[in-house]
């Protein structure tokens, strides 16, 4: 078992893939859940650009800033204590030019106090991963279905179905970790391709429908918690009903508010 207590580094989840030890990680946007998720183990925080939709209500990740992602892992820095916060660098912040992506990069190591930055995408990025990795950045990939090329993709659809493209997400997936990349997460990959592309990498796969085989599972929080009705997908497996109790309770507060129940003696202050 990972040291309870120890913060968790690159080392310490390659050491993990090592043992065969899966890696626990969930998308968060802020203080208070970071305390929690913190509290319970979780390994990484990863602060997703997925936060524009989730929390923020754009149909896309492709319209999250800089700024935004900034103030985002900023603040869920504050609530952890073990477990490393990843930031999503988002969209044409590290694409346009090495040197972009390294000025971009750099801000949200210096002013988040994150440890790891995650970028999209396989051979095509992998310089600039290298030149990330080599000023002392660390960064997480990501392959397979890569939300910020979403209207290219054709829509949100498993990658890696055909030969072609499941040769491709190999060859990305190799790209990624001779650049350097610590972990690279598998999003929507056919189980028996993530499996393949896990025992073909010494650094460890992070899967969000992507099967059992990766050496760690992500999901977006609101999701798991069942906060987040609107969205269902296969992959997703809702650990709590926190939408419906969240109702339930506004409903019980309303109704002792007009009736007159709350506050009651007990929340009110006789001098
Ligand atoms: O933005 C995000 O939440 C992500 C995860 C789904 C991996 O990139």
């Amino acid at each position: 078992m990972a040291d309870e207590r120890k913060p968790v580094t690159v080392h310490e989840l390659l050491s993990m893939k090592q043992r065969g030890e899966r890696i626990v990680v969930l998308t968060c946007y802020d203080t208070l859940f970071a305390r929690l998720l913190d509290g319970a183990g979780v390994d990484i925080l990863l602060v997703g650009d997925s936060v524009n939709q989730v929390l923020a209500g754009a149909d896309s990740t492709l319209s999250a800033t800089l700024d935004q992602m900034i103030y985002h892992t900023r603040i869920v820095r504050r609530g952890a204590t073990r477990a490393m916060v990843v930031c999503d660098m988002p969209f044409l912040t590290y694409q346009v030019s090495r040197e972009d992506a390294i000025r971009n990069a750099g801000r949200v190591m210096q002013q988040t106090g994150c440890q790891a930055v995650k970028l999209e995408g396989g051979a095509p990025i992998a310089e600039t991963t290298r030149a990330l990795v080599e000023i002392g950045i660390p960064v997480m990939g990501h392959l397979g279905l890569t939300p910020q090329s979403v209207h290219a993709l054709g829509g949100y659809r498993v990658q890696g179905r055909d030969e072609q493209s499941a040769g491709r997400l190999k060859a990305d997936a190799a790209a990624l970790e001779q650049a350097g990349a610590f972990a690279i997460v598998l999003e929507l990959v056919p189980a028996p391709l993530a499996s393949q592309i896990t025992k073909a990498l010494t650094i460890p796969t992070i899967g969000i429908g992507a099967g059992p085989a990766c050496d760690g599972q992500v999901l977006v929080l609101p999701d798991m918690l069942g906060l987040n009705e609107q969205f269902t997908a296969k992959f997703v497996k809702r650990y709590a009903a926190l939408a419906e109790d969240v109702r339930e309770a506004v409903t019980l507060y309303a109704a002792e508010v007009r009736e007159g129940r709350y506050p009651g003696p007990e929340h009110s202050f006789p001098k």
